[in-house]
């Protein structure tokens, strides 16, 4: 094994170009991020050919930048980690393109990291955070929502996840229904704070039938319903926006305890955008506080798309000495479970 391992994350999976310096010795050194959000906002969602296009805008000075910031002179960087997928083809391509040439040029290894992985791992971001294997992982992001049993790094097993909507797209399209803008989950979470906590009540789908599945796509039309029967005011959108991100935050509270008893982990981490919800945080502190497990979540900066997580992953994957990449295809579509 190499004595330390500096690695360059790239992430260019959607609509965020992050970059990123990790060193196994000295931690993050450096990070990176350019969000497209203003890009896409006028359309109201990611449109991949723009994303694609900026990002080639973007990666090459940011890893310039990063590269400066974090003092590392020629031969410094011993190894690449790019995102290979999940993520829209042309966004990834830009990613496995300039890792591929950087490579090549610094004739050192890459290594192609699964976009959720990265979000699992990025809690030990933290300086002295080191999460003990196994752990449940909640994963809750505008594609995703899981419930995984992380065993080891490279093995997961899937124990639930949204049959419809994801959380984050939930919030999303709710958001948007009550006129927010994109990306609403924000935005609806710091209006919710100005709702009134008893007005409307959201059901709390499938949690009196067992399983760790979700389905999100009922809370939406109940938003849809109950702004149709109440209109939209600016107090009755908030107090929409409080019932529904109680119920969704109280689900997947529910979720997650089941998780643990079910398979009597008590250790969770929450990853992922909606990992950044402040309510979500609370509500599963006094869940965890009460069944006496620990939990994690990645500081604020990282529960979105970022580079550092990507850097995280590779380094743990170099030391643990698996082989580079050398096709450096990209996979829109890839199943954790796959890994
Ligand atoms: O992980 P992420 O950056 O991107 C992927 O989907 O991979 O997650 C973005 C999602 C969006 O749906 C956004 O609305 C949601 O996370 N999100 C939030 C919050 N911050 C971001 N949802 C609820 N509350 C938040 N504070
Ligand atoms: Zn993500």
């Amino acid at each position: 094994m190499v004595g330390n391992m500096r690695v360059l994350g790239i992430e260019t999976s959607c609509d965020e170009t992050g970059v990123a310096i990790y060193d196994s010795e000295q931690g993050l050194m450096s990070h990176a991020l350019y969000s497209q959000v203003k890009i896409h906002a006028e359309y109201g969602g990611v449109v991949p050919e723009l994303a694609s296009r900026d990002h080639v805008r973007k990666v090459t000075p940011l890893i310039r930048q990063v590269i400066e910031e974090s003092g590392s002179g020629k031969g410094d960087i011993d190894g690449i980690a790019f995102t290979k997928g999940p993520g829209l083809m042309g966004a990834l391509l830009v990613g496995a393109a300039t890792a591929s040439s950087l490579a090549w040029a610094w004739k050192v290894p890459a290594i192609g990291i699964h976009h959720l992985e990265g979000h699992l791992l990025a809690p030990m971001l933290e300086e002295g955070t080191e999460v003990e294997f196994p752990f449940i992982a909640l994963l809750v992001s505008g594609g995703h929502t899981m419930l995984i049993e992380v065993d080891e790094l490279g093995i997961y097993k899937l124990l639930g996840e949204s049959l419809d909507d994801a959380v984050g797209e939930a919030f999303d399209k709710t958001a948007k229904l009550l006129g927010l803008g994109y990306p609403g989950g924000p935005v609806l979470a710091k209006l919710a704070e100005e709702g009134a906590p008893n007005r409307f009540k959201f059901p709390r789908p499938m949690t009196n039938r067992p399983g760790l599945d979700f389905s999100f796509s009922g809370l939406k039309t109940f938003a849809i319903t109950t702004v149709q029967e109440n209109g939209l005011e600016q107090q009755t959108k908030a107090d929409v926006a409080h019932a529904f991100q109680e119920a969704v935050v109280d689900t997947m509270a529910i979720k997650c305890r089941r998780a643990i008893e079910q398979r009597g982990i008590k250790r969770l981490i929450v990853a992922g955008g909606v990992g950044a919800n402040k309510r979500l945080r609370e509500r599963l502190k006094e869940e965890m506080d009460r069944l006496g497990a620990e939990l994690f979540f990645p500081s604020m900066q990282f529960c979105t798309d970022n580079g550092a997580m990507i850097a995280y992953a590779g380094h743990r994957r170099l030391l643990r000495g698996q082989a580079p990449e050398t096709d450096f295809g990209v996979k829109p579509r890839w199943p954790l479970y796959e890994l």
